[in-house]
């Protein structure tokens, strides 16, 4: 059957992160970053949601919409990051500080969700935090957009964990270094503090995509599936890659054949424990709220 028919048949709509395949975001009905794609999934009338991307995305859809079906093309797309983090150490530091406030990154499982106090995404990390009255701020788990988090918001006092994205950790600081001056640099939060400080622009997968249409060429410091879009919306935009340029190995998981899959066979639903589902809806609620 055709993508047409089937999501017809299951009264489907595909949802997409920019590092997915090229070709999954043509076929998409809405293509965005973590925030977008949370919101959205707010916003839809269908009774099935195939959430293209890795499984905290799909988790989050599923807490945020428990009625309906949420379908991942591949169940064991994940993000490492992701997992970066115990319930304990959350535990170990409300027990030190009264005056905490606990701020998880979407990029984290729903049990951590469920312990935490808010969410935020890498669009709108520093504008929640900011908006928060606790003067220390458990960032989890990724370390280098909670340091992007703390050099913006010096008046906070930021405790790091020790988690990372593999993917944007690795991006090689010298090659960065090597085009300052001769290229406009657009990274991720996700980047190490070296590659953040050489940035012209720092941003989410959505914000590099449109800060990206004010120069004729640039350097892309994140995953390579924001190509795509990057071509689509700016045909003659120089995009420089780096040499080994960074490649999520997980989002890559997805095809289109598998997108195809799960909606003919009904397959790969996302579950979330009931408790955990309605814990952690309160920080990704408050997120949308303070979001925006
Ligand atoms: P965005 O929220 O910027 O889309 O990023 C998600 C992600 O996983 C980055 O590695
Ligand atoms: Fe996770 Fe990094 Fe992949 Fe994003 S790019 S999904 S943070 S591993």
């Amino acid at each position: 059957m055709e993508l047409e028919e089937l999501k017809k048949k299951r009264d489907a709509v595909i949802l997409a992160h920019y590092y997915v395949d090229g070709e999954i975001q043509e076929a998409a009905d809405y293509i965005g970053d973590s925030f977008f794609l949370a919101q959205k999934a707010t916003e839809l009338k269908e009774k099935t949601i195939v959430m293209a991307g890795v499984y905290f995305m799909g988790e989050s859809v599923k807490i945020l919409n428990p009625d309906k079906t949420v379908l991942m093309p591949d169940i064991e797309a994940d993000c490492p990051m992701a997992h970066m983090v115990k319930v304990e150490d959350i535990e170990k530091m409300r027990a030190k500080y009264d005056d905490l406030a606990v701020v998880t990154y979407i990029n984290s499982t729903a049990e951590i969700k469920a312990y935490s106090d808010v969410c935020v995404t890498s669009s709108n990390a520093v504008k929640i935090v900011n908006k928060l009255k606790e003067k220390n701020i458990f960032f989890l788990p990724d370390r280098n957009l909670g340091s992007y988090i703390a050099k913006s918001l010096p008046d906070k006092n930021i405790l790091l964990n020790d988690g990372y994205c593999p993917v944007h950790d690795e991006i090689p600081v010298d090659e960065v270094r090597a085009l300052k001056g001769k290229v406009k640099i657009l990274a991720h939060p996700e980047c190490r503090e070296e590659v953040l400080d050489l940035a012209d622009f720092i941003g989410s997968t959505k914000a590099i995509i449109e800060e990206a249409g004010k120069y004729d060429r640039t350097l892309i410091v994140t995953e390579e599936g924001i190509f795509s879009e990057l071509k689509r919306r700016y045909p003659d935009l120089d995009i420089v890659k780096l040499s080994k340029h960074p490649i999520c190995q997980d989002m890559k998981k997805l095809t289109l054949d598998k997108v195809k899959e799960v909606l003919e066979k009904n397959t790969n639903q996302v579950h979330v424990d009931p408790e955990i589902r309605e814990r952690a809806l309160i920080p990704l609620k408050r997120m949308l709220e303070l979001g925006v």
